[in-house]
């Protein structure tokens, strides 16, 4: 019976058929050590001279790193291997033998050497692990709005109006239409769609053609949006608490293997409950001027300033309340000030930096006309935007969660560029 390396603990004692991939062979006259994979995790195949026929063993001498190989064999009980098992061999059968040598069989490649090569570095341990916790965390996020009554809203990637800012917009023509562009948010057909359902979310890449080459920035990233009908400013703050703490939980109870074999230290994931530390922006302001920044009320944060504002807390912290000047237009000012607007940036610690941005809406049609025209934005293409304060108008609010942030934090990884398949940034679209 074909069983998965995961699965093997049940099948101790018993025959199975593992189909995967040789990561290396290890051979001592009458015996050969396969390091085996199958996608679900990595076993020892033990394969003695005289367990096996002759032929499988002569083939476990042509065996080459990523082969691709069938073994038949019985699971045994290994104290020493992390899945309380491996295998002794009773046949191998070579599926592909490579002609050439496995590119990655270095410990010490260089990153752009096996960024060139990532379809294959995929492959190896550290990828894998990353790889399993970014499948977890993706479950948790839809698992938190399912359980919550809320409705995926699947929304577009080609838009005729600027999400967030007019700086790092990809154009392309789309037949007679003119230029379009490629989403940097989903967040204004969430709006429509709460409207409509009430409670929505959406998971889907997200494009931004930033000049920035950070340990922090994609040019295509997922991004997880909600928006919720009737949520104001506070109610909006208690969902993306739940949020990311039900993601670290989730991650914690499925995936903590993954997340050990990674080196992270999970006492401090553990800490991550709600309530989450809130500070002012004008507050952070003080905070950054007293230990030596050079930063003056109205300027935005740059990655240094949210390391060390994060760097005061445990836990994520909400900045909230930013000069209107500094973000985005859809922002509903703050009624004691109207200088501020009812926002939050949601900062995780260990210099991971902004992991949420999010903002009550503005729900007023003059008031919205007002900012689109501050803003310099084409009042034309934002009409069915203003649809949405033309009839049935509401307060509502919404964030977004970068996931690959997100990842990057939870597993501890020291550049985000790891903690999606396939890259895209500044200097990378190969693979
Ligand atoms: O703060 P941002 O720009 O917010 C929005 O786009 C809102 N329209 C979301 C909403 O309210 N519905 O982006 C949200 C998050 C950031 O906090 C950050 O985690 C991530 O997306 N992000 C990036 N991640 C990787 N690479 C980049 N270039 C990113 N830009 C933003
Ligand atoms: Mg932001």
């Amino acid at each position: 019976m074909w069983i998965y390396v995961r699965d093997l603990k049940n099948h101790v004692g018993e025959h199975v058929e593992l189909r995967g991939w040789v990561r290396n062979v290890r051979s001592s006259g009458k015996i050969h050590f396969i390091d085996f994979r199958d996608g679900t995790g990595f076993i020892q195949v033990v394969v003695e001279k005289n367990n096996v026929d002759e032929e499988s063993f002569a083939n476990c001498k042509k065996l080459k790193m990523e082969s691709s190989v069938i073994i038949h064999g019985v699971v045994k009980e290994d104290k020493r291997s992390p899945w309380g098992v491996e295998v002794l061999a009773e046949r191998v059968t070579p599926v592909q033998i490579p002609q050439e040598p496995y590119p990655i069989n270095k410990p010490d490649h260089g990153i752009e050497y096996l960024m060139e090569r990532r379809h294959l570095w995929l492959r190896s341990k550290r990828q894998f692990h990353i790889m399993m916790v970014r499948n977890e965390v993706l479950k948790a996020i839809r698992n938190f709005y399912w359980e919550r009554g809320f409705v995926q809203i699947d929304t577009p990637i080609f838009t005729g109006a600027i999400g967030e800012t007019a700086g790092n917009l990809f154009e392309l023509d789309y037949f007679d239409y003119g230029k379009v562009y490629l989403a940097q948010t989903g967040q204004l057909y969430l709006e429509a769609a709460c409207l409509a359902y009430g409670k929505v979310f959406n998971l889907g890449p997200t494009f931004r053609a930033e000049k920035s080459k950070t340990r922090r920035h994609l040019i295509e990233f997922w991004m997880n949006e909600a928006e919720v009908a009737y949520y104001e400013h506070e109610d909006n703050v208690r969902l993306q608490e739940e949020l990311v703490s039900y993601i670290v939980r989730w991650v914690l109870e499925k995936a903590s293997d993954h997340l050990i074999a990674l080196g992270r230290d999970l006492k401090k994931l553990e800490k991550v409950e709600p309530p989450f530390p809130r500070i002012t922006y004008t507050e952070a302001v003080k905070l950054l001027q007293n230990n030596g920044f050079d930063i003056k009320w109205g300027d935005d944060f740059g990655g240094d300033e949210e390391t060390f504002i994060a760097s005061q807390f445990e836990k994520p912290v909400f900045v909230t309340h930013y000069p209107r000047k500094a973000k985005a237009f859809y922002m509903q000012p703050d009624p004691n000030n109207p200088e501020v607007v009812l926002c939050d940036d949601l900062l995780a610690p260990e210099g991971y930096g902004e992991i949420i941005g999010a903002s009550q809406r503005i729900h007023d049609y003059d008031l919205l006309v007002e900012r689109l025209k501050e803003f310099n934005l084409p009042i034309e293409a934002y009409d069915w935007y203003l649809d949405l304060r033309r009839w049935g108008s509401v307060p509502h609010s919404g964030f977004g969660l970068g996931v690959e942030r997100t990842i990057a934090w939870i597993c501890g990884l020291e550049h985000i560029r790891e903690a999606i398949p396939f890259p895209r940034t500044l200097y990378r679209v190969y693979p």
